[in-house]
C-alpha cells in the first residue's frame, strides 16, 4: 500500500509521461502538480523539448528551477495540453479546484488547451462535488461583503480565506471566499448562477472541461479515465 503523497507522485509521473515532444503545455498548481514538474524536469534532461504556461507564481518558480522554459499565455495561440490537479472530481469529470487559490489562471490556461489532463490520487474522487470540499470563489475586494451575500443566496456559507489574521489574496490581488454547500448535485446550474453575480471574478467549478483523468490508488495502480 502507498500513502497519499506517493499516489500523487505516481499519478503525476504518468501524466507527465503523456506530454509529447515539442508540446506547449499548461502548468497547473498544487502539491500533485509539483510532482509533474519534477518528472518533466527529468524528461527535459533526457532530451524532451517542451515549454509551459504557468498558472501561478509558485508554479513559475518551480518550473524555472526544473529548467522548463516558460511562455506567456498571450504569447501562444493555443496549448497542446494543460495538466493540473484537482480538489474533487465527480463521476462526470466535473471538478472543484482552487484549494491553492489559482483557479482563475487555471481556468484560463485550461480553456486555451486542446485537452485538460487532470491528475489526482483516489481520495479526490467523489460522488457529488462540494459535500466535503468548500468551493473557492475569487471575488473583487471592493464590495466583497455584498458579493458574499449574493453568493450565500445560492445556498452556501461563504467564508473569506485568511492567513495570519489577514485576508489571503490571490496572485491577481483578489479575495477568495471558501463556500460550503451541502453538496453540488448540478454543477452547471451553480456555475450559471455564480457567473451572473457581480463581483465574482471566477470560481473553482470546472464543468465539462476535463479530458483524461489520471488516478492513482493506494495499491499503486494508475488508471486513466478517458
Ligand atoms: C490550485 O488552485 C488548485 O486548483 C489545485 O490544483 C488543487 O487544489 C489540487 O491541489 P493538490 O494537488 O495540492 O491537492
Amino acid at each position: 500500500m502507498i500513502d497519499q503523497n506517493a499516489q500523487k507522485r505516481a499519478a503525476a509521473f504518468a501524466a507527465a509521461d503523456l506530454v509529447p515532444d515539442g508540446a506547449t503545455i499548461g502548468l497547473g498548481t498544487g502539491s500533485t502538480f509539483a510532482f509533474v514538474i519534477a518528472r518533466l524536469g527529468e524528461r527535459l534532461r533526457q532530451g524532451l523539448s517542451v515549454r509551459g504556461v504557468p498558472t501561478s507564481r509558485t508554479t513559475a518558480e518551480l518550473a524555472q528551477q526544473a529548467g522548463i522554459p516558460l511562455v506567456d499565455l498571450d504569447a501562444v495561440d493555443r496549448l497542446d495540453l494543460a495538466i493540473d490537479g484537482a480538489d474533487e472530481v465527480d463521476p462526470h469529470k466535473n471538478l472543484i479546484k482552487g484549494g491553492g487559490g489559482a483557479h482563475l489562471r487555471e481556468r484560463l490556461v485550461a480553456s486555451a488547451a486542446a485537452e485538460m489532463v487532470v491528475v489526482v490520487d483516489e481520495s479526490k474522487l467523489v460522488k457529488v462535488l462540494g459535500a466535503v470540499f468548500p468551493l473557492p470563489v475569487e471575488v473583487s475586494p471592493l464590495g466583497w461583503t455584498h458579493t458574499a451575500r449574493r453568493i450565500a443566496a445560492t445556498g452556501c456559507e461563504p467564508r473569506r480565506r485568511e492567513q495570519h489574521g489577514k485576508p489571503w489574496q490571490t496572485d491577481n490581488g483578489n479575495y477568495v471566499l471558501d463556500c460550503r454547500y451541502p453538496g453540488i448535485p448540478d454543477p452547471a446550474a451553480l456555475q450559471r448562477l455564480l457567473d451572473g453575480i457581480v463581483g465574482v471574478v471566477d470560481h473553482g467549478l470546472f464543468v465539462g472541461m476535463a479530458g483524461r483523468v489520471v488516478v492513482a490508488d493506494a495499491a499503486g495502480r494508475v488508471r486513466v479515465l478517458p
